[in-house]
């Protein structure tokens, strides 16, 4: 798999795997998503292709005090296979080079078997809940 920054011509792909993924919901616009990472440290938004063919993403961040993880996906075709590792593994490499010292991910309570994947990876679960608030409506 060659793994790469997302470019704009990857747009449509990278919306399809996640859909396909299970990683969009109602109140998230993916193409809006898209957009913000364009503007905001786009070289941590990678995606992973086979043959030409965008199998999986990742989208990485870091604030200053967090690095932050997000649509992590590899396309169900192509799952069990070590793809999904071989993201995490690169986009934690380059968040580390950021200077950041630690990252957190969200997984929803809905997909806690993906936790074990993340166990798996060196991720412990703290003892926080996460709060959110709305800035702005997509939808
Ligand atoms: C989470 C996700 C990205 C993992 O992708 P993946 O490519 O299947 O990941 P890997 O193949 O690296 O690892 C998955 C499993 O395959 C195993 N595996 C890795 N390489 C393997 C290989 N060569 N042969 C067989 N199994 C292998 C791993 O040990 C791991 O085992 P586990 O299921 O017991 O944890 C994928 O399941 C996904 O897209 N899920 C839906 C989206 C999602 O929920 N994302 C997370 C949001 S927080």
């Amino acid at each position: 798999m060659e793994i790469r920054k997302f470019q704009d011509t990857d747009v449509s792909a990278v919306v399809s795997l996640w859909h396909r993924c299970k990683l969009t919901v109602a109140w998230n616009d993916p193409l809006r998503d898209v957009d913000r990472k364009k503007k905001h440290q786009p070289e941590l938004f990678l995606v992973g292709l086979i043959n030409s063919r965008l199998i999986a993403s990742v989208m990485g961040g870091y604030d200053g005090h967090r690095g932050w993880i997000y649509y992590l996906a590899v396309d169900p075709d192509y799952r069990q296979r070590g793809f999904g590792s071989l993201m995490i593994e690169e986009v934690e490499a380059r968040i580390k080079k950021t200077g950041c010292a630690k990252i957190n991910v969200m997984v929803r309570k809905s997909n806690q078997k993906i936790a074990d994947f993340y166990f798996k990876h060196g991720y412990g679960t703290d003892e926080v809940s996460c709060l959110g608030k709305r800035l702005v409506a997509d939808k």
